[in-house]
């Protein structure tokens, strides 16, 4: 159910923000990073392969594990969230969508130049020399995961080729960022949709937001650190609450 507060305050939103994370992409079946990892993946933690210091040691496991999440992108499809977000940009004034995901599902859904605040998937580079390097166009087949792969090499430098993402303990890219806090401090509502908000300094931008008076609307099925600050906590599923949430504000024509 949709409150009618919430109803009125989209209708009159002006600059809206949509903040997203892993469990937007959860019901296209990409697994969100918190979620127990599955088949042969179910031994490690996702947070201790996410570091520079990770695939220095060991590149292949690294390598392997991000081809891994790559099939899974490849192979998935935009859900209903994904759709409904493209479909509230065309329903106000102006919508900057902000996403910790590295996977273009967004993109795929219709939404317009998403911000990518920890880089994307294909975006592949040097390791060594920060060259970036073409992706390969072959489709890794690793439906159950758990396969070590040695990274292609540098043609510059001959260093190994690292996933164009943004690891724990390395900074987020500086325009993004900068974007991203901007809109934040000029919008008047934010939604918070499938993330943990664990993850610094992205976390922070919803209770910016709110300090600076912006309404915050949480989608999470589970509790989360914005709990507490959110002035909506619509308890679910991205995919059915945000259609939900749209037909309500604006009726079901086109989301
Ligand atoms: P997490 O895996 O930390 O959190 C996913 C969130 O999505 C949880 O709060 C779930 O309850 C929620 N969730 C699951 N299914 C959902 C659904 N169908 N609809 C709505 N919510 C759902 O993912 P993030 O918060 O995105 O960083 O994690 C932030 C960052 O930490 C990631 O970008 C990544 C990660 O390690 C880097 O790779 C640098």
């Amino acid at each position: 159910m949709i409150p009618d507060d919430l109803i009125a305050l989209l209708r009159a939103a002006r600059h809206v923000v949509v903040f997203t994370g892993a469990g937007v992409s959860a019901e296209s079946g990409v697994p969100t990073f918190r979620d127990a990892l599955t088949g042969l993946w179910a031994r490690f933690d996702a947070e201790t392969l996410a570091t520079p210091e990770a695939f220095a040691a060991d590149p292949d496991l690294v390598w392997g594990w991000y081809e891994w999440r790559r099939a899974r992108v490849l192979q998935a499809r935009p859900n209903p969230a994904h759709f409904a977000i493209a479909a509230l940009a065309r329903h106000v004034p102006e919508l900057t969508l902000i996403t910790q995901n590295v996977d273009d599902l967004h993109e795929r859904a219709g939404s317009l130049r998403p911000i990518h605040l920890h880089g994307g998937l294909e975006a592949t580079r040097c390791f060594d020399c920060g060259q970036p390097a073409p992706r390969s166009s072959e489709v890794p087949n690793e439906p159950e995961g758990g396969r070590r792969l040695a990274p292609p090499q540098c043609a510059v430098c001959g260093g190994n080729i690292r996933p164009g993402v943004v690891w724990f303990g390395e900074p987020l890219p500086e325009a993004a960022w900068l974007v991203a806090v901007t809109a934040t401090e000029a919008c008047d509502v934010l939604f918070s949709i499938g993330t943990s908000s664990l993850v610094h300094p992205a976390a922070e931008l919803p209770m910016h937001a709110a300090r600076r008076g912006a309404a915050v609307i949480q989608v999470n099925p589970s509790a989360t650190a914005l709990d507490r600050v959110a002035h909506f906590n619509l308890v679910g599923l991205a995919g059915t609450v945000m259609p939900d949430l749209l037909a309500a504000t604006w009726g079901r024509s086109d989301n």
